[in-house]
């Protein structure tokens, strides 16, 4: 492991109340999350006319549909009375209010209201004074973005290099094994600090993490991003070139160890030997809360015969039962981080060997303006 152990420490670090304080999630709303291209889902549940996916970011409830072949985003809230319009995380059909009953169109505009004539006597021009506010999407391989207040910097540009990487991991990754959302009562930051270095993994995950990688890291930066690469332990690869020779695998050509990309501000992929890919999110629910949202992908076999057989099944349980083994020790430490962090007098000291930490919060500090 690396040390730089003569170099002063970082000092601009995130003060302690900005991991508790309402009035600063407040202003990341408005500094951050409202101003960034958000990752809100994969574009393999927006195929179809019609198809729809719901997302929300810090405390906006977003829908993406596709309505005739393009993607829209607007606000999933009926601008009757502020029921959500579609309940579901994904799925299909019209954006019609499960509540009256209300029918919006492809420009958010509500064109089928119950009763109109009788009970409000709409016109057109009331009626688009009432359509949902609509929202910047844009799309990165299968991964798809939106951006709550127009203006700024176009996804690709947010990206930097990272676009690539994106297209490359969605060409790659394609069969889905597993998702869910977490709740964890801990700040996004935490959460997302909790990925950005592998420090912990000794005390944290003497067990699980500590048992397939060996103690070499390096790190890498792009923008407001980054990279951390750990090499597997001999006994892990020997693991993964057994599974993807007997299961017909596509591993990825780039990325062989254990890659880690955080991309600014909550989105995290994990890459293992080239032939699982995690992706998670920590979505911010207050300032006190986050849903940590993952899901695990495969590439495609090329021997469709496993699938289902009990090889497959046991390697695909392997992969569900370790991943939830390790966010489990995650969000353990987390909220334990979270709770002690609201009694810290003074900021925390990452060290040399958290130097992502160290960008992250540059980063977050830039955005809010310190
Ligand atoms: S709240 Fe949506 S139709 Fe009434
Ligand atoms: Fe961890």
């Amino acid at each position: 492991m690396p040390t730089r152990t003569t170099a002063p420490l970082p000092t601009r670090v995130i003060p302690p109340h900005h991991y508790s304080d309402p009035a600063i999630f407040e202003q990341e709303k408005a500094r951050i999350f409202r101003r960034s291209w958000m990752f809100v889902g994969f574009a393999d549940d927006l195929g179809g006319n019609n198809d729809f996916i719901t997302a929300e970011i810090a405390g906006t409830s977003v829908l993406v549909q596709n309505f005739d072949g393009q993607l829209r985003a607007f606000h999933n809230v009926c601008t009757h009375r502020g029921s959500l319009i579609h309940l579901k995380p994904c799925g299909n059909g019209k954006p019609v209010c499960p509540y009256h009953g209300w029918v919006f169109n492809r420009d958010g505009v509500p064109v089928g209201i119950p009763g109109n004539r009788e009970f409000f006597g709409f016109d057109d021009e009331a009626r688009r004074r009432l359509a949902l506010p609509r929202f910047e999407v844009a799309t990165r391989g299968r991964f798809v973005f939106v951006r709550l207040e127009p203006g700024g910097p176009g996804l690709d540009e947010q990206l930097g290099a990272y676009g690539a990487l994106l297209d490359h991991l969605s060409a790659l990754f394609v069969e889905k094994i597993d998702e869910n959302r977490l709740p964890w009562a801990a700040n996004w930051k935490t959460g997302v600090e909790s990925v950005l270095e592998v420090y912990h993994v000794d005390a944290t995950h003497p067990e699980t993490f500590k048992q397939f990688t060996k103690k070499v890291w390096n790190c890498a930066y792009e923008k407001e991003h980054s990279r951390g690469t750990t090499h597997l332990s001999d006994g892990s690869v020997k693991w993964w070139d057994g599974v993807v020779a007997r299961l017909g695998l596509p591993r990825s050509e780039l990325y062989r160890n254990y890659d880690h990309f955080f991309i600014f501000p909550n989105l995290a992929i994990g890459l293992t030997h080239g032939g699982l890919m995690s992706v998670q999110t920590y979505d911010p629910l207050d300032a006190e809360r986050c849903s940590l949202h993952f899901r695990l992908f495969l590439g495609a076999t090329s021997k469709p015969q496993t699938r289902g057989g009990p090889v497959r099944r046991a390697v695909e349980d392997n992969l569900r039962g370790f991943n939830a083994r390790v966010l489990d020790e995650d969000r353990i430490v987390s909220e334990a981080a979270h709770h002690g962090m609201k009694q810290m007098r003074q900021p925390a000291v990452p060290g040399w060997c958290e130097e992502r930490i160290h960008a992250f919060h540059d980063a977050y500090l830039t955005r809010m303006g310190e």
